[in-house]
């Protein structure tokens, strides 16, 4: 019988397939968008990329103050049986990439590609999938920080412009909101917070992720907002404690800094009693686990857009003629493929 994981890590591949060829739905509802994701939300330097990273388990991406992410990236996790871990970028199809500090390297240049070396932002995502038997089937976004001001070198639109560019990721009713806030700044002014609730009013699809836990004034700390007296959401907060600027300068690596994490949540005063429920290995957890639900939840509807598209599929196909000799025929067909094996393993899955 056909697992869970199995029927992720095919979506997974579908959505890949999709944003290789240009998006396959047709009018109304697109496959890509029928396929849940997971988007980060929150002020610049919030600890965006940290969490995500954390999450992921690995170091791959460009942190640090100021605007560090002027690009969206689409990250793709899939799940191998075995092997080594690698990475590929959508941009560089027929490189290999299995030094995770080359991945950061060209995350960065690829930025620049289009913005140069500038604060400038850019709408063209970025698109790396990461091949691991240490990760769970997931689509991650990674996204420029909400600003209050432009600075110097910035166009005055950008504080504008990169809201439009979050919300027109998370407005979509199949992305899962990382609503990241600093644990250091009132959660009243937290823009991740407003944002969220302006494209979630319901808190179905809004995780509440409070980072900087160590940062907080000493004789202060966050009981009210971890616990959700202080802005409730219909999901628990996660309290993250991410590396430092220093750790980050000292490459302090990911199974240190887990380990830290997880030390400072249990012998925490203030927060011991929440051990179990805070870090990013919990979060990691809570989003895989809340994936799943949305996924049996979109089944049917995933299904009927999967038949519609072998239609539109064979009909393309029956255009452009078989055999297919050309790129694009190739890719359908390719596409035809995996649809035709996510039926038949959502129908294993039902026995
Ligand atoms: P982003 O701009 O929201 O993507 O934030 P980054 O992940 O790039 O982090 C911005 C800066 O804050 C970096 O210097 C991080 O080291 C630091 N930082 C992020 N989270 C934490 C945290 O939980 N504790 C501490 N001490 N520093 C953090
Ligand atoms: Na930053
Ligand atoms: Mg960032």
């Amino acid at each position: 019988m056909a697992t869970m994981e199995s029927l992720i890590g095919l979506i997974n591949k579908i959505q890949r397939a999709c944003t290789v060829l240009g998006d396959h739905g047709g009018e109304g509802m697109s496959l890509w968008e029928a396929l849940p994701s997971v988007a980060v939300v929150g002020g610049q330097s919030s600890g965006k990329s940290s969490v995500l990273e954390s999450v992921v388990g690995r170091d791959f991406l460009p942190r640090g103050s100021g605007i560090v992410t002027r690009r969206p990236l689409v990250l793709q996790l899939h799940k191998t049986e075995s092997g080594s871990e690698y990475a590929e970028f959508l941009h560089a199809p027929k490189k290999r990439f299995s030094d995770f500090a080359a991945v950061r390297k060209e995350i960065a240049d690829e930025t620049d590609r289009i913005t140069g070396k500038t604060k400038q932002i850019s709408n063209i995502p970025i698109h790396l999938s990461i091949y691991s038997p240490h990760v769970v089937n997931l689509t991650l976004i990674d996204l420029p920080g909400l600003t209050k001001v432009a600075v110097e070198g910035q166009p005055d639109s950008i504080v504008e412009d990169i809201e439009n560019m979050v919300r027109s990721y998370v407005e979509k009713p199949n992305c899962i909101i990382l609503a990241i806030s600093p644990a250091n700044q009132d959660i009243a002014t937290s823009d991740a917070i407003k944002l969220a609730r302006e494209v979630d009013p319901s808190g179905e699809r809004t995780f509440g992720v409070l980072t900087k836990l160590d940062l907080m004034d000493k004789g202060t700390n966050a009981q009210d907002v971890l616990e959700g007296r202080a802005y409730r959401l219909q999901h628990p907060w996660v309290g993250i404690v991410n590396r430092s600027q220093a750790d980050i300068n000292k490459n302090v690596d990911m199974i240190v800094a887990r380990r830290k994490e997880r030390e400072y949540f249990e012998t925490s005063p203030d927060y011991g009693h929440l051990a179990s429920r805070m870090g990013s290995e919990y979060l990691a957890k809570l989003l895989s686990q809340h994936l799943e639900l949305v996924i049996r939840q979109r089944i049917p509807s995933i299904i009927a857009l999967i038949n519609k598209n072998i239609d539109e599929l064979n009909a393309e196909l029956d255009r452009i003629g078989r055999p297919i000799a050309a790129d694009g025929g190739a890719q359908l067909y390719m596409i035809l493929e995996l649809c035709r094996a996510f039926d038949r393993v959502f129908k294993e899955h039902l026995d």
